[in-house]
Order: structure tokens, then sequence, then C-alpha cells
């Protein structure tokens, strides 16, 4: 039986358990909203990462890749808008000398006991909105003067933007074409929280599709549909994604339309990724500011500003939704489990190598030598510490989906038993058979146990 509702809790205290994801700089007192990826966690990231890019990248002919710097020109984030808009409105309480955004008032809380919302109390004593801008600062060189003044990027866009005429000439493209962008983005957000959900520092991945302007509707609902069809594919349950359409008053400043797709995360329906219209606002600007003409020119000498299509989503926000959909706890022969039901191409640990007694001679040459050709090419764990029921629980709990035992059957017959951790199937293969059996595996298509 399917657990149906998961908390917040429940995620941050498997992440924290397994070792995932460790609240950072604990030992001098915590950095709220601030988190480090452990080994498992870092496992997680870089296969969404890689699905992502395959999706993106490689498995496309229209779309290439890009790795921009942190730091920019302090002059693209006022081209882009962001130095003059890129703002919340922030309020102080004098009181309990906390900030909220004055726009989330409902969903804060108070700094007193019991907690409420700010203005709640009669003590709260709130400021006046003023608008707070987003962007970190730093100082570029050793002298810290205004002309040193720069920005740590809040989005990968417009790294992409800046380079779009290298792209254009050197890759040789003509639009409909891509360019996509993974990389760390940082936000001075007023309220971080919610585990990873929001937090000041994240990896975003986007891509900016740059198409005919005439076409731009089309390529819009078509860049929604493949990023719904992406988390579908890697098993995220239809009945917990939805996509919204913002109205005008919620658009940002650049955007001639964008949908966010929702996950109906422990906290409810929230924004999982971004599909938006941005125009020619980007390429305008950039075209402006630089004074270098962003445009396309056709081999007959037509030219025009291409419009984009841009899908935006952070690491950080599919990590929280794969969790949520994934966690899942049963009982089984009266123990309970907890198990993470991941897609096999997104779990940490593809498969685990487990040899029933770990000192016996027989049994662990033959493990270490399936371990060691099962490495070569996929995540595998070997793990001989405790008893078997203790091995597969943990192996559960950080969603591996496959586990080789080798036992004493193996030494006359060379065989082994794999365990399926969703259906707790179990079934006897040649020892020489499971790297195709494995490879077999991954092929499959994969649906939840969790239903639709
Ligand atoms: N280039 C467009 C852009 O950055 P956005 O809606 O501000 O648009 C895009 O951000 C995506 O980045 C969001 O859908 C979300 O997945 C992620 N994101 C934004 N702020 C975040 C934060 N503070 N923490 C984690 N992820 C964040």
């Amino acid at each position: 039986m399917a657990v149906d509702t998961v908390t917040m809790d429940q995620i941050v205290s498997l992440s924290r358990r397994r070792g995932f994801v460790f609240p950072s700089s604990e030992i001098y007192g915590g950095m709220g909203s601030t988190y480090d990826y452990g080994h498992y966690g870092v496992l997680l990231k870089n296969n969404i990462r890689q699905r992502w890019f395959e999706a993106m990248v490689l498995e496309r002919d229209d779309i290439v890749a890009l790795d921009s710097a942190v730091i920019l020109h302090p002059r693209v984030w006022e081209a882009s808008g962001h130095v003059e808009g890129f703002t919340d409105p922030l309020v102080d309480c004098r009181t309990c000398k906390l900030r909220f955004r004055a726009d989330k008032l409902e969903d804060s809380q108070c700094g007193r006991k019991p907690s409420k919302h700010p203005g709640e109390f009669s003590e709260c004593d709130l400021t006046e909105p003023r608008q707070f801008n987003l962007m970190f600062q730093t100082t570029v060189g050793p002298v810290e003067d205004s002309g040193s003044r720069a920005f740590l990027r809040p989005e990968t866009a417009q790294g992409i933007f800046i380079n779009f005429k290298n792209v254009l000439q050197l890759a040789r493209r003509r639009p409909p074409f891509g360019i996509a962008q993974i990389g760390r983005s940082f936000r001075n957000e007023i309220t971080p929280g919610n585990f990873l959900f929001r937090v000041r520092e994240f990896e975003q991945m986007e891509m900016e599709f740059f198409v005919p302007p005439a076409d731009s509707e089309g390529w819009y609902h078509y860049w929604i549909d493949e990023r719904l069809g992406w988390y579908l594919r890697y098993g995220l349950r239809r009945s917990r994604l939805r996509v919204r359409e913002h109205g005008p008053e919620e658009r940002s400043h650049y955007s001639q339309g964008t949908s966010d797709i929702e996950y109906e995360y422990p906290i409810g329906w929230s924004e999982l990724e971004g599909v938006a219209n941005r125009g020619d606002f980007d390429l305008m600007r950039h075209t402006e500011f630089s004074t270098t003409k962003l445009e396309y020119v056709g081999p007959d000498g037509d030219r025009y500003v291409p419009h984009v299509i841009e899908p935006a989503v952070s690491l950080e926000r599919i990590i929280v939704a794969m969790l949520v959909d994934a966690y899942d706890e049963e009982v089984v022969g009266e123990r309970e489990r907890t198990v993470l039901r991941l897609h096999p191409e997104i779990a940490p640990v593809t498969a685990a190598i487990l040899p029933l007694i770990a000192k016996g001679e027989g049994m662990v040459a033959k493990a270490r030598t399936l371990y060691e050709e099962l490495r070569k090419r996929h995540s595998v764990e070997y793990d001989d510490n405790g008893a078997i029921g203790r091995r597969y629980r943990r192996q559960d709990e950080i969603g591996t989906p496959w586990a080789f035992t080798i036992d004493d059957q193996t030494l006359s017959d060379d065989t082994v038993t794999v365990r399926d951790r969703d259906s707790l199937a179990q079934e006897r293969l040649p020892i020489g058979g499971v790297r195709a059996w494995l490879d077999d595996a991954l092929e499959r298509d994969w649906q939840t146990p969790k239903g639709a």
C-alpha cells in the first residue's frame, strides 16, 4: 500500500539520514537554507543533470551546449533589466527584527510564539514595503569602489544571450536552434525555505530556443509539452503535475507568455519549471546596450531578430519533486520498510552487489568479480556489512532498483539472485548474464507502483 501524502520533514530526515543532503556549515551553527550534497545526493544530481542534458542536447540536432561565466560584465544586468527590476517588496518588523516578502505575508511566520503571520500580533510593527534587489553583489579586483561592482548571476540565461552571435557564426546555426546551459545561479531570496525548494544558491538548467518570430507561439506550446513529457518519462506521477499559465500581471518584465509546470509538493502546488516566451526582449536590449547587432541574417540577406522560448528549471526543485514522488513506506512481513521508488535511470545506485557471507572466500571472490565488471558502466555498490535484510533495507532507502545476491548456490552453479526493489520479486540468473540483464532492465519502460 503506497503512502499518498509525504511531508517535507520525512524527505529532509531521509535525505540527512542517508547522506543525500546536509544543512551547510553545521559545525558553525548552520547557515539557514543553505545545503551541502553528500555522496548519494551528488550521484542523484549527476543523473538528473545527465538525463536533462541527453534530452535537451545529445538527443537533438538543433541544440548546442554552453558553459558561460558566473560573473559577467555589469552592463549585462542593466541590459537584462535585473538591476532595475529584479526585486521583491520587503518589509522589516521593528519588533522581532525579521524580514518578510510584503507580497507573501500570508505564507510567512512571525518571529513570536505561538507563531502567526506577520502583522497579526498587536506588537507587530512592520515598515512600509521597499524594493529589495535579489542579486548578490561582489567586487572584482583588489579595490572596492563603484567601478569594481559586479553581480553573481541570478540566472544562466543572460550568459546564453551574450553568446548568441558566437554560436550563430561558429556553429553555423539558423533558427530554430537552441543553446543549453547548466550552472549555478544565485539569488538573495528574502524568504528562502522549504528545504531545497527555495535556496540562495542553486543549479539552473536553462535552454534558450531562438525561432522565427512568426513561429514563436507554436514553439512555446511545443516546449511546454516536451518538458512535461520529460517528467513523465522519468517517473513523476501525472496526477501530481499540471501546467498553469501566468496571467499578464504575473509575468516577468521580459515575458510575452509564461507557463509553469507545477508539482504538488508537500507545500501545495508550486512551480517546478517555467516555460517562457521571451519574445525579442533580450536580444534587442543587448543590441542596444552593447551596440553589437544580435540578429539572424539569412543566405538571401533577409534579416530578423529571433524570438526566444525558454524552459528553465533548477536541479533543486526537481530533486525535491522526485524525492517526494518516490518516497514510500510499507509493511513487508511485519517489518516496515522505507523505499525510494526512483526511476532506475535517476536512482543514485543502479545495483547493489551483496555477498551473503562477508567472509565466505568463494562468495567474496565471485561478488568482487561481478562488482568490478558492472562498475565499469554503472553506478554500483558493494555491500557486505550486516545482515542481508538490513542491507536490502539500506538499498531500498536510497532507491537502488536491483540487488544481486551471491550465496551458497552461486558456488555450485554460478547463478545469483536478483531482487527487485519495487515488487520484491526474486529470480535466479547466471552470473555471466548479469551485465546484459542489467542493460536490458535499464532499457525497459518503468512506471511507479505508486499509481498514476
Ligand atoms: N531565466 C528565467 C528564470 O530564471 P525563474 O522562474 O526565476 O526564471 C527558473 O527561474 C527556475 O529556476 C524556476 O522554475 C525554478 O525551478 C528555479 N528557481 C528559481 N529560483 C529558485 C530558488 N531560489 N531556489 C531553487 N530553485 C529556483
